[in-house]
């Protein structure tokens, strides 16, 4: 067969594929003495299986540092040779931009990098950028029973997860993980490693704490703890609301409850397709629980199935899931799904109904293991609400209710148009609003939007200002990925 390519390489008029310079790549990374997987190796099988099986991705090279010295030279091979390059620490974005998001860049694989060190005295840890939540919820209280608050699967990454905002089960009370990060080190596209905080590197320090995946790899953090509670309760308080008007009356009560629930309380809706509860933690013993919800029980007449008070790393574990906290490498779990997410403000009256209809009258006819958690994120109580909203890149958090809309198959493919009933769930409630009134989460990707949109909707008012400082520390975008930010023009 006739092909023009060759000729148009010869004239350099071709867009080279960046596979056509793997072993140029590989070379450069070798000769540099940093440790690379093999191609087809066991390591380079697992390191490139994403969490969401529906979007793997080929990587052209995989690097694995274990020093800030090898992220600095895999960052120049990839720069020197055009190919762009990204971070990849727990592997758990919904849309595998760990691995870039598409095919043929360089991953990071930091997760050898994974050290965690408490000092007591400042009560300051030290985390490596490859870290999974779970070891570094393990490690700071096995150093010095302190913690911070973040998200509860203990094989997601720190890196992801704080680096875009990290909302868990202690939120309310203890605001997002990226508000505990009182420093980072991080390697910039011109492979230079600089420090930022407060004080240094400003408008970085600022960038990294909403959008760090587009500014440079983080080799390691420094975040503020807390001493961890002696006694905390989680819950689980399920509801039946087998018709459209009791479910109507439901959502409605938990809206007002969220508005103006209490500091210590957290928690969250979960609608699955099989059941909906009420669940989350409470800063206090199960009286107190008990006191706090019960004019939300009235209404919504939920029960209290599980109430149990424990200590701090109960409650992590029964938020993981069960698993070992302890996560590091080898970690390999993966579902197959597509995802959306959305922020509100109070919905309206019509806007309840649509919801309930939506849910009673489409997603119920969803085949699949769907479910949508609607995070009450934002009340008037909520620590996530206290920093000002400039303060950091991450651009939501007025909003009262984050949600999460999943929808997955247990084994096979996953349909090529499954993704309507879940996005379209979304699009009912913000249809007809204006664009400052809502917003979606970076760490919860819809991989279907454009990157123009998804600039917009994760970091609204904040995008210019990040547009800005991404021209001034990455230039010609060589951490870029299908959704990143883009220099400014
Ligand atoms: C099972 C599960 C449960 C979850 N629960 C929650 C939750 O409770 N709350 C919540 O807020 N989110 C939750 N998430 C979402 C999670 O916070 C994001 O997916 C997060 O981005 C994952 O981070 P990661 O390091 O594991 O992912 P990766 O895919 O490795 O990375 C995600 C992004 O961050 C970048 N990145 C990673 N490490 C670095 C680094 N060191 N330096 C620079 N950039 C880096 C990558 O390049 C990529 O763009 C959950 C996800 C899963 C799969
Ligand atoms: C830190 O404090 C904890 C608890 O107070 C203690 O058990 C631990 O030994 C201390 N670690 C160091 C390194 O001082
Ligand atoms: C960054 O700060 C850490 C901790 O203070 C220090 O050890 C390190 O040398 C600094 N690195 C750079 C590049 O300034
Ligand atoms: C709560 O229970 C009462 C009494 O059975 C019932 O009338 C009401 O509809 C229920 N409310 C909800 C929201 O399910
Ligand atoms: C939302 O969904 C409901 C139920 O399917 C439908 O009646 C309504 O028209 C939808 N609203 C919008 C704005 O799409
Ligand atoms: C690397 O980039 C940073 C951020 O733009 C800049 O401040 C620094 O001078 C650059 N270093 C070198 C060696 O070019």
């Amino acid at each position: 067969m006739l092909t023009l390519a060759p000729f148009l390489a010869l004239l350099g008029l071709a867009t080279a594929s960046p596979f056509d310079k793997a072993t140029t790549l590989s070379d450069c990374l070798v000769s540099s003495g940093v440790p690379i997987n093999t191609p087809g190796s066991a390591d380079w099988k697992l390191d490139a299986a994403p969490f969401n099986l529906r979007l793997n991705f080929t990587p052209v090279a995989i690097a694995v540092p274990t020093t800030p010295k090898h992220v600095q030279d895999a960052v120049a091979c990839a720069a020197q040779l055009g190919i762009k390059a990204n971070a990849k620490c727990g592997g758990h974005s919904y849309a595998s931009f760990g691995l870039g998001g598409e095919d043929g860049h360089l991953t990071i694989e930091m997760d050898r990098m994974n050290k965690v060190a408490l000092d007591n005295t400042t009560g300051i840890a030290t985390v490596e950028g490859g870290s999974r939540l779970g070891h570094v919820a393990y490690e700071l209280y096995q150093q010095g029973k302190r913690g911070f608050s973040h998200g509860t699967c203990p094989g997601v990454g720190v890196g992801g997860h704080a680096l875009h905002g990290g909302y868990g089960v202690s939120s309310n009370t203890k605001g997002l993980a990226l508000d505990w990060m009182v420093g980072a080190t991080i390697v910039l596209a011109n492979s230079t490693i600089v420090n930022a905080s407060t004080t240094e590197n400003s408008d970085l320090f600022w960038a990294i704490r909403g959008a760090g995946s587009s500014m440079g790899v983080v080799t390691e953090f420094r975040f503020n703890t807390f001493e961890v509670p002696e006694k905390v309760t989680y819950f689980v308080a399920p509801v039946q609301w087998p018709t459209e008007a009791r479910a109507l009356v439901g959502v409605r009560a938990v809206q007002e409850f969220a508005k103006t629930m209490p500091r210590e309380l957290n928690m969250r809706l979960f609608i699955a397709k099989r059941f909906i509860n009420l669940e989350g933690l409470y800063y206090g013993d199960k009286a107190g629980l008990q006191a706090a919800l019960a004019p939300l029980q009235k209404i919504t007449n939920a029960t209290l199935a599980v109430a149990t008070t424990g200590g701090w790393l109960d409650q992590i574990k029964h938020f993981g899931g069960g698993i070992n906290l302890d996560q590091g490498h080898p970690y390999s779990q993966h579902e197959t799904f597509y995802s959306t997410s959305l922020y509100t403000k109070a919905l309206s009256e019509t806007k309840l109904q649509e919801f309930v209809s939506y849910w009673f009258q489409q997603a119920k006819t969803n085949p699949r293991d769907w479910y949508v958690h609607i995070d009450l994120h934002g009340s008037d109580n909520s620590a996530v609400r206290e920093p000002a909203e400039d303060s950091t890149s991450y651009a939501h958090r007025d909003y009262l209710f984050m949600y999460l809309f999943y929808d997955r198959v247990d084994k096979g493919l996953y349909p090529a148009d499954g993704h309507a009933i879940m996005q379209n769930f979304a699009r009912n409630l913000t249809q007809g609003l204006d664009k400052k009134e809502w917003g979606m989460y970076i760490n919860y990707p819809d991989s279907r939007l454009d990157q123009e949109s998804a600039q917009a909707y994760y970091w609204g008012k904040n995008l210019a200002r990040l547009q800005t400082i991404k021209k001034a520390v990455d230039p010609n975008n060589v951490f870029h990925y299908p959704q990143g930010v883009l220099p400014a023009a």
